[in-house]
């Protein structure tokens, strides 16, 4: 054997012994791991997270953020296929659109975990760790029934409504765990939508938008409420909320109406704390990683994989383990968001 042909059966040893351990050199098992966004907070907190979790837990880790393009996506997760990893955990651009990536994974025996949005339309999708998205909405519309007094209180009160992106599969259940508390009251004419946009497409938010929130509240308040008061705004998360507030600080001469949230960023934690936004939602993203990286690492290990729930994604019922939401308003922010660490004080300031 000449040195060439010695280096290159070196070289091709290295490759198999590569594809084998799923990590160059290091012979930790890698992790990829897709994000949609950076644009929004949480995501790039459930990232970090999630990476120094893994790490610590002795994986190698492959993060990507997406740009919110559901093509970017596929083919970041179609690199992490074929560059050995081992697993993915993937929140969805778009919830419909990975499932060429999903099939090629499960050709080879990498399961996919959906992270927080499920993943529709595919049976390949092995788990799903998320928040449970029905009880975000349902916790956002008692909030609204019980800060009016719905069940008391004379009325009838103004109420508008902001919802999430529709490609995503978590919009429509925080939704509609927000409207079957509400829509009795507006059946019965104590809730009044004076826009009448109730349907979910008429309300959706793309990509979850500020600006786009903020424009859509900016006409509604023009067209309806020029001498009328808003009483209650209810938006599925934080970056919406902070539209709708950005609209009323700009269009709105009436009195404050209750605002809705969720994700308690940083951003919405100060609007809640000068009066602008009423309430939002702590998912904790810690928890969530920690529960991921669990997942997979019982996955990777043979091990029984603990659930506590199942989605239905159109194609299967997904084993699911659903995290708890938790309340938030500027009486406990301290308790939930500072004393556990989450937050500074500084970083509200
Ligand atoms: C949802 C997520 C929320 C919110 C929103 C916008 O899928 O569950 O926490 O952040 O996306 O990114």
């Amino acid at each position: 054997m000449n040195a060439k042909k010695i280096l290159g059966t070196i070289l091709c040893a290295v490759i198999a012994i590569t594809a084998l351990t799923g990590c160059a050199g290091s012979g930790k098992k890698k992790v990829g791991i897709s994000m949609p966004t950076k644009d929004l907070q949480r995501w790039n907190q459930d990232g970090d997270y999630m990476k120094q979790k893994f790490e610590a837990a002795g994986y190698e880790v492959d993060l990507q953020y997406a740009g919110n393009k559901a093509d970017t996506q596929l083919s970041q997760m179609e690199n992490m296929i074929n560059s050995g990893c081992k697993v993915l955990v993937v929140a969805a651009v778009e919830s419909t659109s990975l499932g060429t990536a999903i099939d090629k994974a499960a050709a080879k025996n990498i399961p996919v975990i959906a992270y927080d949005r499920l993943l529709m339309d595919n049976a390949n999708v092995a788990y799903y760790a998320t928040f449970d998205n029905y009880k975000v909405g349902q916790i956002q519309g008692e909030f609204v029934r019980d800060t009016l007094d719905l069940d008391n209180a004379a009325g009838p009160f103004n109420i508008e409504f902001t919802a999430g992106d529709p490609g995503d599969n978590n919009a429509s259940f925080f939704f509609n765990g927000a409207m079957d508390v509400l829509k009795p009251y507006i059946d019965a004419g104590k809730l009044v939508v004076v826009s009448g946009q109730t349907d979910f497409s008429s309300v959706a938010t793309p990509e979850w938008s500020t600006a786009t929130a903020q424009s859509r509240a900016e006409n509604i308040i023009g067209s309806n409420y020029a001498d009328k008061n808003i009483d209650a705004w209810l938006c599925s998360n934080d970056s919406t909320a902070q539209g709708v507030v950005n609209a009323l600080d700009s269009r709105y001469n009436g009195e404050w109406p209750i605002i809705t949230g969720q994700d308690c960023d940083i951003v919405s934690v100060k609007n809640m704390l000068a009066g602008k936004q009423t309430m939002s939602v702590f998912k904790d993203t810690r928890t969530l990683a920690e529960r991921t990286v669990t997942m997979a690492s019982q996955i990777l290990d043979g091990k029984t994989v603990e659930t506590n729930n199942t989605y239905n994604n159109n194609a299967k019922e997904v084993p699911s383990y659903l995290c708890d939401p938790v309340f938030a308003d500027i009486n406990n922010y301290k308790q939930i968001l500072i004393d556990s660490g989450y937050y500074k004080e500084a970083d509200l300031a």
